[in-house]
Order: structure tokens, then sequence, then C-alpha cells
């Protein structure tokens, strides 16, 4: 399982030891307080009453999610790597007319600038509500070069080969609001009110630069819902994450860090193809628990394979039924989107969506499908074709949006992203 990594942050006036000893304080004044009551036969109606919590009580002094810290500089941008935080938002912006290679590096110094701050819990320059700052919440902030913004700065010659508009699928149903864009800033943290603070300091310094094409907002459990590392659940009720490569693993780094194509993006950087995948849950409502574990191959309470007991048990494909078909179906999700090779592996990193229903109170809820992968078309692209091909998943799903990015390495401190491209 992979833990989260954490820095502890200095104690201070604001949250620090003075405050964990003012908590403890008035913890033990409230258990007095109780006690007295219980002795005076007061309160048990309250007890029992519905605004109880039941199960073992966390300690105030545990809420330090907030301050926690995710490392802005270093070889590879956060966010990729990051264990996922419970909230995102993507933003997609168009690139305004003039501007150039140079503009882009000025735009690029100044979003690097705001993220390097914000995320160690520092207010950005000119941060008109700086006091939102200090709970970054694991806040990570990755950008993404579309195929655009080549052009934009006349380096059409350094765009990775496959990073181009994907082909459209059978299924797909895409549409503009939700595709394409110049610049991506992924934004991520363990708290919504984070997120949208840096959303907007983001947003308006890239203003002067760039158009806000599209804002997609995702989620996963709230931290301390769960262990850290279990796997989530998607909105189709499947453990969702299973079969990934481990971060930081081998596999993990030769499927996931670029090692070739442009110089600019070797080592550091890899891609990003982002699919706003619909999911019609009317309709996955009326399937059976049978049907909605043959389609995926997996068990929905445990999400161990069709032919296994746990969750990280290997599944077999060669395994058949009593009537000698296959246990795991030649059409499931899983068997589809396998790949024989670890450097042709995807790694998943997926947000729950949920948007106001359609007037007649049909959900508008899927998946902001976000997979990183060192090469587009060597990776991505063989096992969407294998699954828009057959994959029995495809009658409850629907792809309505489609954007691809480059995502370049990262950046020591004075240094800033994209430099090694636009630089
Ligand atoms: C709303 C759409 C989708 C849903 C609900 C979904 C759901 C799932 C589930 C439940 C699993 C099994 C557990 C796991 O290993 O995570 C899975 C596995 C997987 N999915 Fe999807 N998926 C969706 C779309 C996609 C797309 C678009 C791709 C790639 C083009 C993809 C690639 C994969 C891969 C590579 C695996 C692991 C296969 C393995 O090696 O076992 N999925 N997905």
């Amino acid at each position: 399982m992979d833990k989260i990594p954490t820095q502890p942050s200095t104690p201070s006036a604001s949250g620090g030891t003075a405050a964990v000893s003012r908590r403890r304080l008035l913890a033990g004044g409230a258990l007095t307080v109780g006690s007295a009551l219980a002795g005076a036969g007061i309160g048990a109606a309250a007890a029992t009453g519905s605004g109880e919590a039941s199960g073992p009580a966390r300690r105030q002094d545990d809420a330090t999610y907030g301050t926690q810290k995710v490392a802005f500089h270093g070889r590879h941008q956060a966010g990729i790597a990051t264990p996922a935080q419970a909230h995102a938002v993507f933003l997609g912006f168009d690139l305004a007319r003039e501007v150039d290679r140079a503009g882009l590096g000025r735009m690029m110094r100044l979003l690097t600038d705001d993220a390097a701050r914000l995320t160690q819990g520092e207010p950005a320059l000119a941060d008109t509500e700086g006091e939102l700052a200090v709970l970054p919440a694991r806040l990570t902030v990755t950008f993404g070069f579309g195929p655009g913004l080549f052009r934009a700065a006349g380096l059409e010659d350094q765009r990775p080969a496959s990073l181009a508009p994907l082909p459209r699928f059978p299924m797909d149903r895409i549409q503009d609001r939700f595709s394409g864009g110049d610049l991506l800033v992924q934004i991520c943290a363990d708290d919504p009110l984070t997120v949208a603070h840096a959303q907007r300091m983001l947003t308006k310094d890239a203003r002067t630069f760039a158009r806000l094409r599209w804002t997609q907002r995702g989620f996963r459990r709230g931290r301390g819902i769960q262990d850290d590392g279990t796997t989530q659940r998607n909105l189709m009720g499947q453990l969702d994450g299973t079969a990934n490569p481990a971060p930081g693993g081998d596999v993990f780094t030769r499927a996931v860090w670029s090692d070739a194509g442009p110089d600019w993006l070797r080592g550091g950087g890899t891609t990003l193809v982002l699919r706003r995948i619909r999911m019609e849950l009317e309709t996955w409502d009326a399937a059976d628990t049978r049907a909605k574990e043959f389609t995926v191959g997996r068990r929905l309470a445990t999400g161990a394979p069709l032919t296994g007991t746990a969750e990280t048990d290997l599944p077999d494909f060669d395994a058949k039924d009593e009537l000698g078909f296959p246990v795991i179906s030649e059409f499931a999700h899983i068997r589809l989107a396998r790949v024989s090779e670890d450097r042709q592996r995807i790694f998943r990193r997926p947000y729950n969506y949920d948007d106001a229903p359609a007037a007649d109170g049909r959900p508008d809820t899927g998946l902001l499908f976000a997979s990183f992968q060192r090469d587009i078309g060597e990776q991505f692209l063989p096992i969407q074709r294998n699954l828009a091909a057959s994959d029995l998943l495809n009658q409850w799903t629907t792809p309505v949006g489609s954007a691809v990015f480059a995502v370049p390495p990262g950046c020591t401190p004075g240094g800033w992203i994209g430099e090694s491209l636009l630089g």
C-alpha cells in the first residue's frame, strides 16, 4: 500500500503545539462536564440521539491534514505519483492569439511562482485572500502543454509525435466544452477550499495570457474517511485503481516517465490523457450484481477478480467455468484493458464527477479519467482501441470530453515549469 508522504509542519501560534494543548485542555474540560452530567443522570437521551457519532472517536490532535505539504520542486512535477488527494479541478486554457514563446515563458514563470508558494502554504504574490493559503492540505499544481501551445511558441518540432487530439471512437459523444486546450492546470488537495483558492489565484494570473476554456471538478473519498492507500470507489460502485502500477516502483518509472522523444520532456516529463466519461447510471442501476461483475471481470464488494478472492489476486484469464466458458469474459473490461508488457501500462489517476442533474433528474455523473503514460500512441491508444472494439462496459459509459497534454518535468528552486522547452 502506498503511504501518503507528509512533511510535519512547524508548530505555530495558530495551529501547532499551542493549539494542541489548548485542544487537550478543552477536551479535558468537556470530559469533566460530561462526567458531571452523567453523574447527575442528565444527557443520556442526547448520547443516543441522532446527532451522536458512533465508532471509535478520532482524537482532535490527529487533525493535521490541513498543514501537510507536498514538495513542489523536484525532477518530476507533483500531482502524478502523489497519492491522489480528495479534491481536484482540471482547468483547460486557450492561449490568447498574440502570446508567443516569450509570452509563454513569462506566463509559466508567474504560474510556477504561484504554485511553488501556494503548495508550501504561503500566499501567492499579491494574494488577496492570503489567509486561505495557510492550509495547503497536500496541494499540488501540475501543468500540461496541449498541441496548440507548440504551434503558438513556434516549436512544432518539439511536440511529442503522438501528442495530438485522439481519434474519435464509435462510443464517443465528444463535446467541445470539455475538450482540447493549450494549457492544462491540474490542482489537487485534500480540501476543496484550498483547491478553490489556488484555482482563483492561478486563473487570475493566467488571464493576461490565456482564456479559460473548461473547468472540470472531481472528487474522491474525503481524507480520513478510510485508510490512506485504500483503492478508491467510482460512482458505479467499483474499486477503481487496483491494477495500477505502484507510484515510485520500477514498473511505474518505466511506464510513466518519458525516456524517448524530445529532449526537453525526457527524464522527468510524461503525458496526460484526460477523458470525461459519463456513466449511464440509470441503466447501470437496472443491471444485477452478476451482470455488473461479469462486465468488468471483478467483484463489486472486494474488487477481487472473478477467479480469485482478494483484491490483489492476479486474474486467471485461462480459467473456464463448468460449461467451458472463460470465467473472465472475452469482453470483460479488465481482459481488454490488460497489456502484456509492463512498459505498455498506463497509470490511472481518475476523479469522480457528479454535476447538476438534467431537468428530468437524470444524473450527470462519471469519471474524469486521467491517464499518465510516457507515450500516448504506444500506451493509451492501443488500450483505448481494444476497449472501443468490444468492452462490455461501453454499454454504460460515454466519453464526452477528451484532451491530451505533454507534462513537462519538474523544476528546481529558481527554475520554472516548462523552462526546458520555452527557456
Ligand atoms: C468510466 C469509465 C471506466 C470505468 C468505470 C472503469 C473501471 C475500471 C475498473 C473497475 C477496473 C478494475 C479495477 C482496476 O484495476 O482498477 C478497471 C481496470 C482498468 N481500466 Fe478501466 N474504467 C473505465 C475506463 C477506462 C479507460 C478509458 C481505460 C483506458 C483507455 C481504462 C483502462 C483500464 C486499465 C488499464 C485497467 C487495468 C487492467 C488490468 O491490467 O487489470 N479504463 N477499470
